[in-house]
């Protein structure tokens, strides 16, 4: 099968079965996740659902400059209360997280808003030194609607998650793996090699025994009913704002200007 937005390998896991491999694909805008990237990572996820001899999946890009900058702000500055309510982002990342499979992101430079989001919904990540998270939306007038609200609290406490999401502050990998937001620094062109090594000393293991343990520390880390519903609905508020149109209009005329 054959994508326009990502890239999809098999590569062996020595000798215990295959680890899949999806590679963000939009380089010239930073690998930002428009709808189309959505729709054929969904297709990803039926796939390799299905593929019996996957141990693990590795999530990286293929450019040193962005594992994802956000969700695409072209599309998200006309999205409204429905699109929120249907969790575009957030549906996608949640799958992810439950996938029988589980996933090692793989960052190398900027993993921003949504980028950060989808870091995070992996199982563990291996960052490049030269990376960068955070999470922006706010300067963008809406809020980390794709589970940053839940998962960056969990990972690095509440206090440090509000720093981030209320100032937007960006953080290098050596902070981010101080704080617990990512599991292992290596230099910048290592990060696809450990995050396979990572991902086959998955493979090594009982597959039954890790899916079942995946299931079980999801389950030990949501004992909140409300888990995404406070989120979605105030994503939903956020997206009608006449604010959100005006800083998304002028973050793409800064870049239209840039060009011309
Ligand atoms: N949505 C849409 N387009 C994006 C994008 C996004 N989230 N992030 C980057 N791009 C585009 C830029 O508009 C630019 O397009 P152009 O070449 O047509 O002008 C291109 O990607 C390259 O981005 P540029 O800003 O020139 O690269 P950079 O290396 O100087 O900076 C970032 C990279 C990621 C720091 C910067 O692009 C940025 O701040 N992006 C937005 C991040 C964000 O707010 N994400 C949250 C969205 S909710």
């Amino acid at each position: 099968m054959s994508y326009e937005t990502l890239r999809f390998t098999r590569q062996e896991a020595a000798d215990h079965g295959f680890l899949g491999i999806i590679t963000l694909d939009r380089p010239q805008v930073r690998n930002a996740i428009d709808a189309a990237m959505v729709r054929e990572m969904h297709q990803v996820l039926d796939a390799t659902n299905d593929m019996t001899d996957l141990r693990a999946l590795v999530l990286e890009s293929s450019s040193e400059k962005a594992f994802a900058a956000g969700a695409d702000i072209s599309e998200l500055k006309n999205r409204g209360v429905q699109d929120a309510l249907n969790r575009i982002n957030a549906g996608l990342f949640r799958r992810l997280e439950e996938h029988r499979l589980p996933s090692v992101a793989a960052v190398r430079g900027y993993a921003l808003g949504g980028g950060c989001e989808l870091a995070m919904c992996c199982d563990l990540r291996v960052a490049g030194t030269g990376a960068i998270f955070g999470q922006p939306e706010v300067g963008l007038g809406i809020l980390p609607g794709a589970g940053a609200i839940q998962r960056l609290p969990k990972l690095i406490g509440l206090g440090r998650a509000k720093e981030l999401i209320l100032t937007g502050r960006r953080i290098d990998a050596q902070e981010a793996l101080a704080i617990g937001l990512v599991n292992r620094v290596v230099p910048d062109e290592q990060v696809g090699q450990a995050a396979r090594e990572m991902a086959s000393g998955i493979a090594r293991q009982g597959a039954l025994a890790v899916q079942l343990s995946k299931m079980a520390l999801n389950a030990a880390g949501r004992s909140d009913p409300s888990f995404e519903t406070v989120d979605v609905l105030a994503q939903a508020v956020a997206f009608q704002s006449e604010d959100k149109v005006e800083r998304m209009t002028r973050f793409l005329e800064r870049k239209a200007k840039k060009k011309s």
